[in-house]
């Protein structure tokens, strides 16, 4: 496995996690995923202001953003479908990079086409912090900004890549990011010029899914 570079602690980063061939593989899973759980666009709670972004999820629990606030849910905001499950090399990317023995319960897929970006915040509508986020990229490259747990860190900013992997873990869970832009026409490996961003998460604390199997 390639080894990665931690950007501080915490916060480590995979280039080329993904080979250009396992890449092609999940934008071809994630193809037929997508005609069964569309994109959708997410809204911000109050003001109901359109993100740049479009959003759809996988496995037991999706993130959707709306009217009424951001939340985890078990269904399709539009379809009111079950999301679809992980495809398979997502659960095989937590278990090699997470270090978290408890299984992801969602992932948030994003899709980037051009002008999108995405404003500085944290991940924070899980219960669980002690779970780490991990991200995977595939498409166009993007300017990707991460500071500190207070939104007035300084920041840096680093190119993610197609096939990269981003761990946000430890001291750098609660660290603030988002994406600058995306360099359009950078990746061949989609039909149009885009990115697509997948984040895996924890929502719940693991202690409370083993209860619950009682
Ligand atoms: C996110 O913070 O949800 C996405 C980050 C990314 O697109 O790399
Ligand atoms: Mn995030």
């Amino acid at each position: 496995m390639t080894s990665p570079i931690e950007l501080a602690p915490g916060c480590l980063w995979w280039q080329g996690w993904l080979s250009r061939d396992q890449q092609q593989a999940l934008a071809d899973d994630l193809r037929a995923l997508l005609a069964e759980a569309p994109l959708f666009t997410p809204r911000m709670p109050r003001t109901g202001k359109p993100f740049s972004v479009r959003m759809s999820n996988c496995g037991p629990l999706g993130w959707v953003s709306d009217a009424a606030g951001y939340r985890y849910q078990p269904l399709h905001p539009e379809t009111g479908r079950a999301w679809p499950p992980f495809p398979p090399v997502l659960l095989r990317a937590w278990g090699e990079l997470a270090a978290c023995p408890a299984p992801p319960e969602a992932c948030l897929i994003n899709w980037y086409g051009e002008g999108a970006r995405m404003g500085l915040h944290q991940d924070r509508d899980e219960e669980e912090f002690g779970a780490p986020v991990l991200s995977l990229s595939l498409g166009d490259t993007a300017v990707f900004r991460i500071g500190g747990i207070k939104r007035t860190d300084p920041t840096r900013s680093i190119r993610l890549a197609s096939g990269d992997a981003l761990l946000l873990s430890g001291p750098s869970r609660l660290a603030f990011h988002g994406i600058d832009r995306i360099l359009p026409g950078s990746s061949t490996l989609l039909k149009q010029p885009g990115r697509i961003n997948l984040t895996l998460r924890r929502v719940h604390r693991a202690d409370d899914a083993a209860t619950g199997a009682l």
